[in-house]
């Protein structure tokens, strides 16, 4: 051990299980590249106030949560808390809302930052595989996206996820609601910084977890019953896309969000294996996100999965990837001419695009072999003075003990055969 260790609220992803995480990222990806998404890459901080304004003031991710500072320079950056400002930041910059059909479909993958009490599956660093759909308003759009993160769920073989369902109304009736609600809210006997709350974010006040408060929250009046046509109708087609796809929902009309942004269509991947911290991802629909931010009306739809939650539901479900071991083959040299020799045949064998390793620092055959066999390579390749004089190498067969001579120059050939 260091003087060092990881920042409290963060871990190192380490062999093996850093393997999982790279498959995970690549079977939320998958499906995005299959429908029409191209890569983003934005940078890991941005402007304070992008976030501020764009997910909200009143919102823990930026009040509390967020790694906020001035460079020397005298800029006010933040380290993101979560990608879809970034996103569409980067988009209304590069003008790629002009440039052809909409909506502009893109797809990312990266580390974000919460100050967030750290506990089991709550991390100050994190990281999100994410899509986003910019520049339309239609349900099929939003039905897609949750169908997307469904198939990439199932392709991991999870299925103790549920999806959570809402709709959140859009500036015409969510207004109306707001103050319906505030007038329910201001009437209980709540704290201080709940009371607070009602005023800046009535509507977080119904994700409140304690019991007394829970109690006190029946008869509150729901968003359902206040969505204005154009929004119930919008939240029935997506409904019935998702059932015509197959794709089991529940409705959850008190699904709010942490994030200010959202407009009608709303929802959540929970995990049933993981306690507390049970959301693998979540998104929705941001209509009014591109003018918060100064952009012009571009209603657009995304989510984002956690990977390190998706990793530890897969876990909770005891669910293996068969990650095939990364080494094929393993190079046992024996002397100094060997090492030249086998050196040389290594570089040869990961150019035909076998994962090749070698026994490196010169130890002797038994720790060479014990290496050879946690590496878990299929084959070996061991030479001496001996075999080099004949022109040939050991080929051995771990799986079996087998072990044949093939000559130098047939080797690649040979190995490539067999591993076919
Ligand atoms: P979010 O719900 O804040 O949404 O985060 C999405 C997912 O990131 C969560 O469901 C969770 O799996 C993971 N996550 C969040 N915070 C942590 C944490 N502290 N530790 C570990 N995992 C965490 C967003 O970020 C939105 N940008 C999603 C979106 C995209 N909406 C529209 N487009």
């Amino acid at each position: 051990m260091s003087t060092f260790q990881a920042p409290k609220g963060t871990y190192d992803l380490i062999p093996p299980r850093s393997a999982n995480f790279l498959a995970v990222r690549d079977a939320i990806s998958a499906p995005l590249k299959n429908s029409g998404y191209g890569y983003i890459e934005t940078p890991g901080f941005e402007d304070v106030a992008l976030f501020s304004r764009g997910v909200g003031e009143s919102t823990d991710i930026v009040s509390k949560e967020m790694y906020a500072f001035e460079t020397k320079g005298g800029d006010k950056l933040a380290l993101r808390p979560e990608g879809t400002a970034s996103v569409l930041r980067a988009a209304l910059e590069a003008n790629l809302h002009k440039a052809g059909n909409l909506p502009v479909k893109l797809w990312y993958s990266g580390s974000y930052y919460r100050y967030e009490k750290p506990q089991a599956g709550r991390y100050r660093h994190f990281s999100q595989v994410g899509a986003e759909a910019i520049g339309t308003e239609d349900p099929a759009l939003d039905a897609e996206l949750i169908i997307l993160a469904d198939q990439a769920y199932r392709s991991l073989g999870l299925r103790q996820f549920r999806i959570l369902l809402n709709s959140l109304g859009d500036k015409e009736c969510r207004p109306v609601y707001r103050e319906a609600l505030q007038t329910f809210l201001r009437d209980l006997e709540l704290d201080e910084e709940t009371r607070r709350r009602i005023e800046i974010n009535p509507l977080r006040v119904l994700d409140d977890k304690r019991p007394d408060v829970q109690k006190q929250l029946t008869g509150a009046p729901m968003l359902r019953d206040f969505l204005c046509d154009a929004c119930k109708a919008y939240h029935e087609e997506v409904r019935d896309l998702l059932t015509a796809a197959g794709v089991v929902y529940e409705d959850d009309e008190k699904l709010v969000r942490g994030l200010d942004y959202y407009t009608r269509t709303t929802f959540e991947f929970v995990h049933d294996g993981l306690g507390s911290q049970s959301a693998v991802g979540g998104g929705g629909r941001y209509d009014g996100l591109s003018e918060m931010i100064g952009g012009p009306s571009l209603p657009s739809a995304g989510w984002a999965l956690g990977v390190d939650r998706t990793v530890l539901a897969l876990e909770a479900e005891g669910i293996e990837l068969g990650i095939p071991a990364t080494t094929s083959v393993y190079a046992v040299p024996l002397g100094d001419e060997a090492r030249r020799v086998l050196f040389g045949l290594v570089t040869e064998l990961r150019k035909a695009g076998i994962a090749t390793d070698f026994a490196f620092g010169g130890r002797g055959l038994k720790g060479a072999m014990k290496n050879a066999n946690r590496s878990g390579a299929r084959y070996t390749i061991v030479a001496g003075e001996r075999d080099l004089a004949e022109g040939a190498v050991q080929l051995k067969d771990m799986e079996s003990g087998d072990q044949e001579p093939v000559a130098l120059d047939a080797l690649v050939a040979t190995v490539q055969a067999k591993l076919a």
